[in-house]
């Protein structure tokens, strides 16, 4: 596995593979590497003859400073696990590269309506800061498919988005969530959880399983909510939001639509936990 640290560099890398006719994967991530990205990475070696995985702790998209520098940074340990699976080339960008003239100055893209609802309510510009940063790391790794984890379901949704209105010549693939045998899914964020809240956390996919059940039982969608957050504080979280959403445009679902998405977002101590399920009724 090589490293690049410039676009020029990773340029010069991707070429000849192009020349070749060679298909590329690329996994964009922000290192803190679990089983989930592990599954991207595999799918993205099962769809391509090529794999980019870029490390990048996206400072844009952070809607507070002591969240961003606390976020976990393990690159030694990301390299070995990348190292054991089929990855051809690490893109490792500092903020200087990705952001030249400051983050300030730089050019944004912005996905209205999709950023503004749901976990775009609570960290205000965390979209834009998403949407950006895909923009730019798709447009230097310029791969034939993409892969993102549908635990993010609203930033899948974003980066669809502005994949068809910005005409970018990707295919986005979405990789089903990967979790613990309790329920709970893999992220970054759980090892903020202490050993109390980690017996607690699971609680999160259970309000979802519960919602699943209750909307296949028929009742309304506002009913759902309102029991999915009730059940949510009696477990000891503290929920931002327990929605239900069409899953196409996570628009709020008519008496017609059967294509639907459950979402939450839940505090527990200094964790914030995300997780959604999708119903088909
Ligand atoms: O999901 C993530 O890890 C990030 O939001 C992403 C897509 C790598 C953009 O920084």
């Amino acid at each position: 596995m090589e490293t690049v640290r410039t676009i020029a560099a990773l340029h010069q890398a991707t070429a000849p593979w192009r020349a070749a006719g060679e298909r590329i994967a690329f996994v964009p991530t922000m290192g803190n590497l679990h089983a989930g990205h592990l599954a991207l990475v595999r799918e993205a070696a099962r769809v391509a003859e090529r794999v980019v995985v870029s490390i990048f702790v996206n400072p844009l998209q952070f809607d507070r400073q002591d969240d961003f520098q606390a976020y976990p940074r393990t690159l030694a340990e990301d390299r070995e696990a990348l190292a054991q699976e089929a990855v051809d080339l690490l893109f490792l960008p500092e903020v200087e590269e990705m952001y030249p003239r400051g983050m300030e100055a730089c050019t944004r893209v912005e996905v209205p309506g999709l950023s503004e609802v749901l976990c775009g309510a609570f960290r205000p510009g965390h979209f834009v800061g998403v949407a950006t940063v895909v923009t730019k790391l798709l447009n230097a790794v310029r791969p034939d498919v993409a892969l993102f984890g549908e635990k993010d379901f609203q930033q899948l949704l974003v980066v669809r988005r502005l994949v068809e209105d910005l005409n970018l010549p990707v295919e986005v693939r979405g990789v089903p969530t990967v979790r613990e045998p309790d329920g709970l899914a893999l992220s970054s964020r759980n090892r903020y959880l202490s050993p109390e809240e980690r017996g607690r956390a699971p609680a999160l996919y259970r309000a979802l399983l519960a919602a699943r059940e209750r909307l296949l039982a028929g009742e309304p969608p506002g009913a759902v909510e309102a029991a999915g957050m009730r059940e949510l504080e009696a477990a000891g979280l503290r929920p931002e939001y327990f929605s239900v959403r069409r899953r196409e445009d996570l628009e709020e679902p008519g008496p017609a639509d059967g294509q639907l998405v459950v979402l939450a977002a839940a505090w527990l101590g200094r964790a914030r936990l995300i997780d959604n399920l999708p119903v088909d009724l």
